[in-house]
């Protein structure tokens, strides 16, 4: 089956990819660059998408910008795969998009909106954060003496898992909203922080942060978590940290 993989070069297409072409798909990565084994194109500008489309049967939107530019990115793939006869589109989302109001999430609940909005065939994911987001946000501090980290409650969840799903997704018929998907254990978010000085030999004092406003109190209330769905045997975050990452 032609697969077109939006976001393909990014985190989460990095482990999806491997697994797409394992499973025997015709797997095209869309990307803004060009290289060996890319398919050029831009979704916001709409550049290439139509001679991407062509002949694709699914397609797995993972690609982001961070933010308000991904609603435009929707419209212009939605569009475009309408009218190359696209019999099925996977979107990734996150949980909680339509209870943290943070920009970034607001704009993902648009992005699902346009594509509901466009009569596809659509699977809708989501997903708690992944390993490597709470990393990178770690990381971003390395050069502070201290380390400041939101008060807040995390489920985080490796991209290997995410990836086995959407899998399964696209090999799937169109489903709506698929059940959500979070990591196996919910921690503070400071505790993970801890975790990972102890990984990286570092012993700076860990400030918890709190922060005023709705999008803080939806955190601390735990509204991007999804108990209820935690995949219990899927590796923590301490296996991601013990398997060389951080
Ligand atoms: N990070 C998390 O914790 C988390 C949790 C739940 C869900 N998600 C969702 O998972 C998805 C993947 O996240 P990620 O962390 O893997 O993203 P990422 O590493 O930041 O990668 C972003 C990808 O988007 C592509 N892209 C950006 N703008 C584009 C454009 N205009 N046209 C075509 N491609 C474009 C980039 O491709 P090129 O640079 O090659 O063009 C890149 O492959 C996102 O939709 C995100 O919302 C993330």
């Amino acid at each position: 089956m032609e697969v077109l993989v939006t976001g393909g070069t990014g985190t989460l297409g990095r482990a999806t990819v491997p697994l797409l072409i394992a499973a025997d798909h015709d797997v095209r990565v869309l990307s803004r660059r060009s290289g060996p084994g890319l398919t050029t194109g831009d979704l916001e500008r709409r550049q290439g998408l139509k001679r991407a489309l062509d002949g694709v049967h699914t397609v797995l939107h993972l690609a982001t910008s961070g933010g308000a530019r991904d609603v435009r990115a929707a419209a212009n793939l939605s569009k475009a795969a309408a009218e190359a006869g696209v019999h099925h589109l996977v979107f990734i989302s996150i949980v909680g998009v339509d209870r943290v109001p943070l920009s970034y999430y607001q704009a993902k609940l648009e992005a699902e909106r346009q594509l509901v909005a466009s009569g596809l065939g659509l699977t809708i994911q989501r997903a708690t954060q992944f390993h490597d987001l709470v990393v990178q946000i770690l990381r971003s501090q390395r050069p502070s003496p201290l380390l400041f980290v939101p008060d807040i409650p995390l489920q985080p969840i490796d991209t290997s898992v995410v990836a086995r799903r959407l899998v399964d997704l696209v090999n799937g018929e169109p489903a709506g909203r698929a059940p959500d998907l979070g990591g196996p254990r919910t921690e503070r978010f400071t505790e993970l922080a801890r975790q990972w000085q102890e990984h990286i030999k570092r012993a700076r004092p860990i400030v918890p942060v709190k922060v005023p406003g709705r999008t803080f109190t939806a955190y601390a209330k735990g509204e991007h978590l999804a108990p209820e769905d935690a995949v219990a045997d899927s590796p923590t975050f301490a296996d991601y940290l013990g398997a060389g990452n951080g």
